[in-house]
């Protein structure tokens, strides 16, 4: 018995170019993509047929989990809430960022993150989710108790992105006082004294454990297969590095220097959907359409703005001189699966998982109207 569905009269958006035509999906996979129309099946009426989309870096659960300061809302239906907003954004692939690093915010518990890879674990088996979930795990290497988080996670299969960050003052993200100040003084209301004195413990944290940590860390990921990514980086330096530990993907490079030595080195350079959208980066740091228009952009993130990630490839076509759809719909897509080493997804080709998404755009934004999952409808 074999279950086949049929897709016509499309605009069917492949790696390197749009086909008007007909895809052809049998037992949760393409069979076939030809020209032209078929009598029976779906009519997508026009609309393009994409990709489903992988996203690698999304804190979203977080917001989920935590949907106000001092509430913890119950994870399983936490979970599940989530995935029904990433499924509904074409997402059919995502990677679940977990923090790993205690830090003075003390928002979560030491064990939380295990706990909700657990959950995530058991929403998995139990056939509750729409998209097909993996984790990231980001990792503070200036954080004293990272390794032992790190660790607790030796049993999640799941697990195949780690991030090697550090937030410490005069590093990276906050390569200048006046970012950190911002985005620490000032949301946490810190008088001068406490700021200052907070400064000193996060430099000398960084000083203590960053090396040690970041190596520790980048030896157990190769051991266990799971992909690297450098984070925040800034200068060169940060890029012979993380050539060195194994990187694959860059994060959120916060120079063009260092976003361009990552694509020229063969490293996957990831950027935020939300700061293509908006035109700027939400930190004051570098923009991502300046990277698209250099050929230096590979991957787009949602990062905190789950439905970013289907606009932002049809902004970065409709508005950067030189990125075609096929290529903008790549960076969310067939980059980004071949970065973790996913090879049965993230094209329409025959032989990989139909996992697909019908689009049309409509004054400027997307409007999502069908997502299938190897072939099950999930949106
Ligand atoms: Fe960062």
């Amino acid at each position: 018995m074999t279950a086949e569905s049929v897709f016509t009269n499309g605009r069917i958006v492949l790696e390197d170019r749009i086909l008007s035509g007909t895809v052809v999906i049998r037992d949760g996979h393409i069979v076939a993509i030809d020209e032209g129309r078929s009598a029976a099946g779906e009519n997508l009426d026009g609309d393009y047929l994409i990709p489903g989309l992988v996203e690698l870096h999304t804190d979203h659960l977080e917001t989920h989990h935590t949907p106000r300061p001092a509430v913890h809302w119950p994870k399983l239906a936490a979970i599940q809430s989530y995935d029904g907003q990433i499924a509904s954004c074409g997402i059919t692939t995502v990677f679940d960022c977990l923090r790993l690093g205690s830090d003075e915010d003390g928002r979560f518990a030491d064990n939380a993150m295990r706990d909700m890879a657990g959950a995530l674990m058991s929403a998995r088996a139990d056939g509750r989710l729409k998209a097909d979930h993996f984790i990231h795990l980001r990792c503070e290497v200036s954080s004293h108790d990272v390794i032992d988080q790190f660790e607790t996670f030796g049993d999640v299969d799941i697990v195949r992105l780690a991030s090697l960050m550090d937030h410490a003052p005069g590093q990276r993200q906050f390569q200048t006082m006046e970012q950190f100040t911002l985005y620490y003084k000032t949301m946490r209301g810190l008088s001068d004294e406490e700021f200052d004195a907070y400064v000193a413990r996060r430099q000398a944290a960084s000083a203590t454990y960053s090396d040690r940590h970041r190596t520790t860390i980048a030896e157990a990921a190769r051991g266990r297969g799971i992909t690297l990514a450098s984070h925040d980086d800034a200068t060169q330096a940060h890029v012979d590095e993380a050539i060195a530990l194994g990187v694959r993907l860059a994060e959120f490079p916060t120079s063009l220097a260092a976003a361009d030595a990552s694509h020229k080195a063969g490293l996957s350079v990831l950027m935020g959907a939300p700061n293509i959208v908006r035109g700027k980066s939400h930190s004051g740091n570098i923009a991502a359409r300046d990277l698209a228009a250099r050929g230096t952009l590979d991957v787009i993130s949602s990062d905190y703005v789950p439905y970013s990630l289907i606009h932002a490839p049809f902004v970065l076509a409709e508005q950067v001189a030189g990125v075609r759809l096929p290529e903008a719909i790549a960076m969310v897509t067939a980059t980004p699966a071949r970065a973790v080493g996913l090879a049965d997804r993230g094209r329409i080709a025959e032989g990989l998982r139909a996992d697909l998404v019908r689009v049309r755009v409509a004054d400027g934004v997307p409007i999502v109207r069908g997502v299938w999952r190897s072939g099950e409808r999930i949106a």
